[in-house]
């Protein structure tokens, strides 16, 4: 399973400059960003959490010769408070959004390339709806917010009354022939992206509670990290979530809890952009608590 992580010279090269015998990797994913820390500081502990088991399993494997140095546990990083220890780390760090595994197995449902059940549960144990069971019960109205909020999709409106017209939809051909016949085509070869795009990453953020979560962990992290030298690192991808870490730094910040290092975000370099697509869209901000 191949997985570039996003923006990792920037978080090492952050990392460094700060306490970091005691790492917090709260979106673990493949491991990429948690085994490029444990190679590149030698006496470093890295704790893991994720909430996909299948994420967990992967990254165990290919990290089990750190032997004690890693260990992980499977958890919302939105319930970080929960985590035993979670108050004694030196840095923290967030790469939200989905991993190349999700992306890739047809099965998990969150692609538009290959078909399969609607489902995009990051955990599929979850109780939560599948994205199928979203299109299905929701109204249209609902959707088209969702559409709109989560996907900046201009039309909203237009595909969520084709999916109301067209129920039950539960593949993601499906849905993708659907999009691909509502929108019209002048629109789609304009776009210079998938046209399901848009639709697919609104319903996954939507099914995740993604908003929720992140703003269930900037509730938390002031109190885990009161009166020490901690460092936050987030790296995000969609304009809705950085909006919401800018403000909360920005909040932090005036309430005395230390201070912003990344005044402006980092993006990546264009030769990671060329790179690596995923890459495109991530904005990395920093923050150093007890730090003014
Ligand atoms: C972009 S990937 C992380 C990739 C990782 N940095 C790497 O280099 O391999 C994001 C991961 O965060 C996990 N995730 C997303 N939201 C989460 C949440 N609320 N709680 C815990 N894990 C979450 C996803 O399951 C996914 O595995």
């Amino acid at each position: 399973m191949h997985h570039e992580p996003v923006m990792l010279s920037e978080v090492l090269t952050i990392t460094e400059q700060y306490p970091h015998a005691r790492i917090f990797d709260g979106t673990l994913g493949l491991g990429g960003y948690s085994e490029a820390m444990l190679k590149r500081f030698p006496g470093s502990y890295v704790f893991g959490v994720d909430r996909d088991t299948e994420a967990l399993r992967f990254s165990r494997e290919r990290l089990k010769g750190y032997g004690a140095r890693f260990e992980s546990t499977q958890q919302n990083f939105g319930s970080i408070a929960e985590v035993p220890g979670a108050n004694s780390f030196d840095v923290y760090a967030f790469d939200l959004g989905v991993s190349n595994m999700q992306l890739t197995v047809s099965e998990r449902g969150f692609s538009f390339n290959t078909d399969g059940p609607l489902d995009m549960r990051m955990n599929p144990d979850s109780e939560s709806p599948t994205a199928a069971e979203i299109l299905n019960t929701y109204t249209a109205e609902a959707l088209t917010e969702i559409f709109r909020t989560y996907g900046e999709e201009r039309y909203a409106r237009q595909i969520a009354s084709a999916i109301k017209r067209n129920l039950p939809i539960t593949t993601t051909a499906q849905l993708v022939n659907l999009i691909r016949d509502t929108l019209p085509q002048p629109v789609q070869r304009k776009m210079g992206t998938h046209p399901a795009r848009r639709v697919f990453q609104a319903l996954r953020i939507c099914v995740n509670n993604e908003t929720g979560e992140l703003e269930s962990l900037l509730k938390s992290l002031p109190a885990i990290t009161a009166s020490r030298n901690a460092l936050i690192i987030f790296v995000s991808y969609h304009s809705l979530e950085d909006r919401l870490i800018k403000y909360a730094f920005r909040e932090w910040q005036k309430n005395g809890a230390g201070r912003i290092l990344t005044r402006h975000p980092l993006t990546p370099s264009d030769e990671e952009t060329q790179r690596n697509y995923k890459a495109r869209s991530a904005k990395l901000r920093a923050f150093c608590t007890n730090e003014n």
